[in-house]
């Protein structure tokens, strides 16, 4: 199925091309962690705006991270899966090769990513909201809720980016330089709904990027795509990566 497409594909990969990666909660499906749209999504399950919103932080802090504490340990219990670990292959390969990523679960990092733009932040991450010191913080469970900074007691926040905050400024010119150079680009399991990430593609596309879209679903961005594959992320790229192999 779409053999030509991946033959296609693992063609141009062959000559190292500059490429960008755009992931979503899609590629960490298959290592069993919940996406936030779609039939068994978390924003089918829980409201946005009492868990993922400064102003429900203010509001609740204990609850906010009784829910974060629940996903981190979701989250600790899984490995990364086939897509991750191709994906971590790729960088090691093609020298001009950037990772932007919407997740905040670090499977990226865990499957050997090394450069990866967190365009939403990181789960493992804790920010301190007195000193705004971030630190890396992996307890699972948190011995108490909400935690403190150690350092001064501060109360401590999830380093993620919340509905109605700015995501990382660097971070989000980073992203739009690797689009408006690269010249393939793979959006990976995004429903595509959430700015400014989703036009990301669309930056990509512009400037004359072939786009290669992976996700079971029809999204805003199918209709863009020189390539659709409307299957799993990781089932696809390892096709692809199997064919980029075999004519090694
Ligand atoms: P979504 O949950 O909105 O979309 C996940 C997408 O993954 C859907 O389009 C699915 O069809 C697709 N998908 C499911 N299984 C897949 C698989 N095995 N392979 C490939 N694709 C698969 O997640 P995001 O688009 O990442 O933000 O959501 C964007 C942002 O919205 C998140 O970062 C989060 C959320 O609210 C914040 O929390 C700020």
């Amino acid at each position: 199925m779409q053999e030509k497409a991946v033959r296609e594909i693992a063609g141009l990969l062959r000559k190292k091309p500059r490429v960008a990666v755009l992931t979503g909660a899609g590629i960490s499906a298959e290592s069993g962690i919940p996406t936030f749209r779609g039939k068994d999504g978390l924003w089918k399950q829980f409201r946005a705006e009492d868990l993922a919103t400064p102003e429900a932080f203010e509001r609740d802090p204990a609850l906010v991270w009784e829910w974060y504490d629940w996903r981190r340990g979701i989250i600790a219990g899984r490995e990364p899966n086939a897509g991750h670990l191709i994906l971590a292959r790729w960088e090691d390969e093609l020298p001009g090769f950037v990772l932007i990523t919407q997740n905040v679960d670090g499977l990226h990092r865990r499957a050997g990513s090394k450069n990866i733009l967190e365009l939403h932040g990181n789960i493992w991450q804790v920010r301190c909201l007195e000193e705004s010191t971030v630190s890396d913080n992996f307890e699972s469970p948190f011995p108490k809720i909400p935690p403190r900074c150690p350092a001064c007691g501060g109360l401590l926040r999830p380093n993620v980016v919340w509905f109605g905050e700015a995501l990382p400024r660097l971070i989000l010119e980073q992203a739009q330089a690797a689009c408006m150079t690269a010249e393939l680009v793979f959006v990976i399991g995004t429903s595509a709904y959430v700015q400014p990430a989703a036009s990301l593609p669309l930056v990509a596309a512009e400037a004359g990027a072939k786009i290669v879209e992976i996700n079971p679903d029809y999204t805003p961005l199918s209709t863009y795509a020189d390539h659709s594959f409307h299957r799993k992320a990781g089932e696809v790229l390892v096709e692809i990566d199997t064919a980029l192999r075999d004519a090694d």
